[in-house]
């Protein structure tokens, strides 16, 4: 099991620490708690051990907790050590190498991958010491966390507010995966739908809830690319680390990827395009008469454009309800792909909306059928897929 270490400095954000430690147990982490003795006058050690169950650390010399050198044990088993929230002073201090507590102290003698999630007021924040000292931690190569804007908890409004838990949680996840084998490489990934307008209030669309490309897009990252995810309009959040272009229409995703594309290592296109439009759109709303006829047209398909003079690996994605190999394969070939994912939607527990999947690889000769598994798992096995064919 891996082990985070959360450092905890003192601040009003502590509170959300407890669901970041909470959320990062649940999903399977063994994670050691250090605070500093601010720290402690917010939250207490025991609501943290509680939930570790582990000693919470507070001084170096605790001689209750540990016979043996701490610091130096937990910095070897830790595979990363976040600190949130990081107040300007431990800021300060890590920046310049000082070690004058548990914290701190453990910290400097970390070599694993470091992550600083800042929290103060934004005078604090904007003091050109402090942005100074965060320049200094990502020159040591650490990685900092920006906060976000928003009404402080001193009536202040402006940026000092700690990054919201999950984005927390998915720093944490890209930087504890350990296989970079996509370090320098730019991948793009499409998801989610597209929407046609019909007139200023109604569109067409489809169910496509973005999670598998979002999926794709975070574990391509994980593995250490540069990522671009092209987004339809879906209710998921931003992830951390990737550089997102959100589109609405079917013309708008073609135009983004047309942009793109040069240079990429690897194209994914994983959203569910429209393949019809209105070939109007009414300026004004539609009043409802006797009857209302669209006339619709085609929209490029942009996975087949795609797979004309490819400079990359592509592969796309097959929606069937019938047929679902015979369907796939012509497509593969049709569109000149590297990999074709294809599914059956009516299969329980498989694509629209699930966090599960159950899918087909076609690539080369070969057909692979996959079992069940989770969007997050699967969005793995396509990408090294990808790279091995
Ligand atoms: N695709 C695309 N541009 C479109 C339509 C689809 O790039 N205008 C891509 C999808 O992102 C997916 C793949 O083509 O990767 C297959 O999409 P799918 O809807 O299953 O197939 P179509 O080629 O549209 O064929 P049909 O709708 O007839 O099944």
């Amino acid at each position: 099991m891996e082990t985070i270490l959360v450092g905890v400095s003192g601040g009003i954000a502590v509170y959300k620490t407890v669901q970041l430690v909470s959320d990062l147990i649940k999903k399977g982490y063994d994670v050691e708690v250090i605070m500093t003795k601010n720290a402690t006058e917010f939250v207490a050690p025991l609501t943290f051990s509680s939930l570790t169950k582990h000693d919470t650390y507070v001084d170096t010399f605790n001689k209750n907790v540990h016979y043996d050198i701490s610091h130096i044990s937990l910095a070897k088993k830790a595979s990363l050590f976040i600190i949130a929230p990081a107040t300007a002073n431990v800021i300060a201090k890590v920046a310049n190498g000082l070690a004058d507590d548990m914290l701190t102290t453990t910290f400097l003698a970390c070599d694993c991958p470091k992550i600083i999630a800042p929290a103060m007021n934004t005078h604090m924040y904007e003091n050109k010491i402090t942005q100074d000292n965060i320049q200094k931690c990502k020159d040591y190569g650490m990685i900092v966390v920006e906060p976000q804007s928003g009404r402080l908890a001193c009536g202040d409004s402006g940026k000092g507010k700690l990054a919201d838990v999950e984005t927390l949680l998915d720093a944490i996840e890209c930087y504890s995966y350990t296989n970079k084998c996509l370090k320098g490489k730019r991948v793009l990934v499409s998801a989610g739908p597209t929407r046609e307008d019909i007139d200023p209030v109604r569109y067409i669309t489809n169910h496509s809830s973005g999670k598998m490309g979002y999926s794709i897009a975070k574990a391509a990252r994980n593995m250490g690319a540069d990522v671009t995810l092209v987004s339809g309009p879906v209710s998921l959040r931003r992830p951390f680390g990737i550089k997102v272009i959100d589109v609405k229409s079917a013309k708008e995703m073609h135009d983004a990827i047309s942009t793109q594309k040069d240079g990429q290592d690897y194209i994914i296109m994983s959203a569910a395009v429209a393949d019809y439009r209105p070939t109007i759109v009414s300026d004004q709303k539609i009043k409802k008469g006797s009857g209302l006829k669209l006339e619709l047209e085609k929209t490029t398909d942009i996975l087949k454009e795609l797979g004309e003079d490819k400079t990359y690996k592509l592969c796309g994605f097959a929606m069937e309800t019938q047929d679902l190999i015979a369907n796939a394969q012509k497509k593969f070939k049709e569109k000149n792909l590297d990999l074709m994912v294809a599914n059956d939607i009516k299969v329980e527990g498989a694509g629209f909306g699930y966090d599960t999947n159950e899918v087909t690889l076609i690539y080369n000769d070969t057909i692979e059928n996959l079992k069940l598994m989770s969007k997050n798992e699967l969005a793995y096995k396509i990408m090294y897929k990808l790279m091995e064919v």
